[in-house]
């Protein structure tokens, strides 16, 4: 062998030890240049467990401690005693930055404090987005103005967003979208940017003059079958002048550890596995938002200056994750998010930090995240309180524009699992930072540590941080009546 063979050859298995699925075409003889350009990643095709595994050995965890059960009955059972649920009532400081300097100005907000709560956020929660992610390219695939939403006529658009994957031609990312206008408007219209996925209503609306599906169905936000429920979300937003496009998270990034080899983190990924900061599904919906946002500010008939960003449950933590990291959303519904969004990973109350480092939940976030939820690994024992930020500070990043806080009630479905009071408690801390940009709270300045969340049916909405428990279940169609003349109130709108 030459000098220069030996010298490729060496490249190649330092490139395998970088790249780990590297798998290299051609023969050992053959190891030249053009076997380098040749040389060509087998995508993973993990199960969630192997992935998770991995990302362990990554993190050099041996083990994890397990989340509790969210059946009562269970020995393991989540803690439902309010008396214990705040073994670490002292949460990371919103208004100091890291060299401990009180933060007194907007100023040093947004150039220092804010950006370090950023980073932090990013390497140990929600994973960074990529430097370079491959463009999306919007097509139309259908369009249609003869279409009704409830009794309300609309025009309707239902879009592709192919995204470039000549990095990587295994993997095909298309983000699936919906946008629903009021037929007529008279100026560009406010629109509401939904998480399509529990309860269906991602696809084109109905004809005028079909049979409308029976129930409250449709895009709900709730059970179709209770004849007292709200309209639809989507009839009430169209029925006021917004419009709303429905986002198939999905169809960006799969809801389980065996897809982060695929989605858009595995594009950019070219099917390998993540690293310890690499993005999780929660971030990359975020983002799916985000190149939805792109293609709606290029509509004249959308005032882009007022697209909201809305979920339930698991998407509400991504509708939170969407308003704190892309502040070109005016304005955020966040529905039931639980933990991993408005509620903090200090309380010890229904879902814990351990429920979602395990297996199950972990995709969600970054790898890192998982070391929280050590119980013994290479830095010995984790746990929430060493998590360097909470929730009350994702909330604080959506400031100074408006955030509304929404919950249902545990009789009706929207489970104590969720900890509706330490989400008050971590909306109430998040309020100092809407002061300091001069924006107005929820109204209740007390300390967080002893906040108590008002009862049920209480609106707090005269701030642009707002809350509101409903009397439904686990959706946010019985807060829309509330969320729509209050974003009007902040947005400016006049309807
Ligand atoms: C589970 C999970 C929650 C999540 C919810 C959902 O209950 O533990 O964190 O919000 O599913 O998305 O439906």
């Amino acid at each position: 062998m030459s000098v220069a063979q030996i010298w490729k050859v060496g490249q190649l298995r330092l490139m395998s030890i970088l790249l780990p699925g590297l798998t290299v075409i051609g023969t050992a003889g053959q190891m030249h240049a053009e076997s380098l350009t040749e040389a060509r990643l087998e995508l993973k095709n993990w199960t969630t467990a192997e992935d998770h595994r991995n990302m362990m050995e990554q993190l050099e965890i041996v083990r994890l401690r397990p989340g509790p059960s969210g059946q009562p009955t269970a020995p393991n059972a989540a803690n439902y005693n309010p008396e214990l649920a705040n073994p670490y009532p002292d949460w990371p400081e919103l208004l100091q930055t890291q060299t401990g300097q009180p933060v007194e100005s907007a100023d040093v907000w947004w150039q220092k404090r804010r950006p370090e709560i950023v980073e932090l956020f990013e390497s140990e929660i929600y994973g960074r987005v990529p430097e370079s992610v491959p463009d999306v390219h919007w097509q139309v695939e259908e369009e249609a103005d003869d279409r009704v939403v409830g009794t309300y006529p609309v025009r309707a658009r239902k879009l592709l967003g192919v995204v470039d994957n000549s990095s990587c031609p295994d993997i095909e990312v298309k983000i699936q979208m919906v946008l629903v206008l009021p037929y007529k408007i008279q100026q560009p219209a406010p629109v509401l940017m939904m998480f399509g996925g529990f309860f269906g209503g991602g696809g084109m609306p109905r004809k005028a003059g079909e049979p409308a599906p029976p129930g409250r169905g449709g895009f709900g936000r709730g059970p179709a079958t209770d004849p007292n429920a709200d309209p639809p979300s989507v009839e009430q937003l169209i029925a006021a002048g917004w419009g709303y496009a429905v986002v198939i998270p999905n169809s960006i990034q799969a809801d389980n550890g065996a897809g982060l080899t695929r989605g858009i983190i595995g594009l950019v990924n070219r099917g390998q596995p993540r690293k310890p900061d690499d993005w999780g599904s929660l971030r990359a919906w975020a983002w799916g938002a985000g190149r939805s946002l792109d293609y709606l500010e290029t509509l004249p008939e959308v005032d882009s200056m007022k697209v909201g960003i809305e979920g339930v449950s698991r998407f509400g933590k991504a509708a939170l994750v969407t308003m704190a990291f892309d502040q070109r959303f005016a304005v955020v519904l966040v529905g039931s998010s639980g933990a991993g969004g408005a509620t903090p990973f200090r309380r010890h109350f229904g879902e814990a930090l351990e429920n979602l480092s395990g297996s199950g939940e972990y995709h969600w976030m970054c790898g890192n995240f998982i070391k929280y939820g050590a119980e013994e690994s290479v830095r010995g024992a984790l746990n929430a309180n060493d998590l360097p930020v909470d929730s009350h500070q994702l909330i604080a990043l959506c400031a100074p524009r408006p955030t509304f806080i929404s919950y249902g009630i545990p009789e009706k479905g929207d489970a104590n699992w969720l900890d509706q009071q330490g989400s008050y408690m971590a909306t109430v801390a998040a309020g100092a930072a809407f002061r300091l940009l001069g924006a107005r709270d929820i109204g209740d300045t007390s300390d967080y540590r002893t906040a108590t969340m008002p009862a049920a049916g209480t609106s707090l909405l005269d701030g642009h941080l707002a809350w509101r428990q409903h009397l439904g279940g686990h959706e946010d169609r019985s807060n829309m009546k509330f969320f729509i003349p209050w974003a009007n109130k902040f947005l400016h709108l006049s309807n």
